[in-house]
């Protein structure tokens, strides 16, 4: 039931039923076809990329040294509290949309739409993140090959971009992470089969990278590299010591993220109640087991203070006899950074479907393609959205600002799973969060902790793009809310 009485109010909620059977009474639908290796594969193929690749040796040298395998625990810990929220969710309201849809059965239209929002930073601006790694490893691979692009062309305005050959380079549009937004978008409007098809070929590739990496690395470990194994702080907050830990772990984060993307293909899962929350938690549990292995062989094999670079596995290969690997792995992580910006752009596509189902953003965005039977009109859309950000943003500021997007949807989730246990206790859950309200609770804190260590600037540009969105929320959403509408046309009756 929707709540009674308060058809106009900001915190109208819908229900679980009516959702559902809006979902399946579509006439065109999203197909269902995913089962749970598709799933699983769906939410690596989010997981490892720019994030381990990247980032990993850089917390280990700014911030946690050897103990960032306990950073990626730390970070793992936080994402598994909202994976069990997520997982929750996802099987009673197996529907596209994800923290969208479960934020408006909770907490209300406002909130749901604030997530909503929100999650334009964690899918897009995660995508356009993800290609501008992509572009640097592009650039740094053809010089391998003897083919440098022009400077101008290969980096935004405002990046002073290391390429992982060590070349600082200077930009002013960066052309190749555009293409790549503009290839998978294309790919996204044929069709999620032939996505997912694809993700999968990619998710192998990228597995054997990390297995050889640490198969081969294992035996060039240098024991000597972890004394000691938690470098002591510096007397700065975050310089290592258990404080650079922590900041580890805010950084480390966006290698986690795109777990919960696996919500949001719901609606195309094949038995949504058994196999959301396999694809949710195995995806996490076997990148988390990947990533501290990767970590220990990283910094057993280089000093973590060599490791600050864009490329620290290139760095690791060099002390290997196996120097070929170094271009074979440049490979896999190219494909690797595909399928994130793949699941991305998938995952940014069917949240707005959602919203423009129950009126919130314009019909556009979830108009199915006859033949496709994806959005592909929302597709063309978020290329338009994304490829800016793509040519002209940093690196960093992109990548810090989908950090805190997730992480605050990831409190949201946590909040919304004890909200609707406590408002729906009899609803059926065919996955149940354990200890409610401690996971919640805790799920809550520490992903909060690691929004805190991400610092005032990005939380001033979440800010930012928060009054944004609540501007075209009352200039538009609000009026053309379903939801809305139908309550007021009870309420006169
Ligand atoms: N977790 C994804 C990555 O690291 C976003 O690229």
């Amino acid at each position: 039931m929707e709540k009674k009485g308060d058809g106009m109010s900001l915190f109208a909620t819908k229900s679980v039923k009516s959702i559902i059977a809006e979902s399946e009474g579509a006439e065109v639908k999203l197909k269902r076809t995913l089962g749970p290796g598709n799933l699983i594969a769906l939410g690596i193929g989010a997981i490892i990329g720019a994030g381990l690749f990247s980032l990993t040796g850089v917390a280990a040298a700014q911030n946690a040294g050897s103990a960032i395998a306990l950073s990626m625990v730390v970070a793992a810990i936080g994402c598994a509290f909202a994976g069990l929220c997520y997982s929750e969710f996802s099987c009673m309201i197996p529907v596209a949309g994800s923290a969208y849809t479960y934020a408006y059965t909770t907490l209300g239209e406002w909130l749901a739409w604030i997530i909503g929002w929100d999650l334009v930073l964690e899918y897009a601006v995660g995508a356009s993140t993800v290609s501008i790694s992509w572009s640097a490893y592009v650039v740094s691979i053809l010089h391998d090959f003897g083919i440098d692009l022009p400077a101008q062309l290969v980096a935004g305005p405002f990046e002073d971009l290391k390429l992982p050959d060590g070349r600082l380079i200077h930009g002013m549009f960066n052309l190749p992470a555009v293409i790549i937004i503009f290839l998978i978008s294309a790919l996204l409007i044929i069709g999620i089969q032939e996505s997912a098809r694809t993700n999968a070929v990619i998710v192998v590739v990228k597995l054997l990278v990390v297995v050889t990496f640490i198969g081969i690395g294992w035996a060039y470990i240098d024991r000597a590299n972890y004394t000691p194994f938690i470098p002591p702080n510096t007397g700065k907050f975050g310089e290592f010591g258990i404080s650079g830990i922590m900041a580890g772990a805010g950084t480390i984060f966006f290698a986690y993220i795109g777990f919960d993307a696996v919500s949001t293909a719901a609606q195309e899962a094949r038995r949504p109640q058994k196999d959301m929350p396999i694809g949710i938690i195995g995806s996490l549990l076997i990148c988390t087991v990947l990533y501290v292995l990767f970590s220990i062989v990283l910094t057993g094999m280089v000093h973590y203070t060599n490791l600050g670079v864009a490329a620290p596995v290139a760095v690791a290969i060099d002390r290997t006899p196996y120097l070929w690997l170094n271009k074979l792995v440049k490979f896999g992580i190219i494909a690797g950074f595909t399928s994130v910006i793949l699941v991305m752009l998938l995952g940014q596509s069917r949240v707005f479907y959602s919203m423009s189902r129950d009126g919130l953003v314009p019909r556009v965005f979830s108009a199915i393609h006859p033949k496709f039977q994806t959005p592909w009109r929302s597709n063309m859309l978020f290329f338009v959205f994304v490829a800016p950000f793509s040519a002209f943003l940093p690196l960093k500021v992109v990548g810090h600002m989908t950090s805190i997007g997730t992480l605050f949807a990831f409190v949201i989730v946590c909040a919304g799973v004890w909200v609707m246990r406590r408002k729906n206790p009899d609803a059926p859950r065919p996955f149940r969060t354990p200890l409610v309200p401690l996971v919640p609770i805790l799920g809550m804190v520490w992903n909060f902790a690691m929004m805190y260590s991400l610092g005032i600037d990005n939380w001033l540009r979440l800010l930012v793009w928060l009054v944004i969105g609540q501007i075209i929320f009352f200039a538009y959403s609000r009026k053309h809310s379903h939801l809305r509408q139908k309550n007021a046309v009870m309420a006169r009756e």
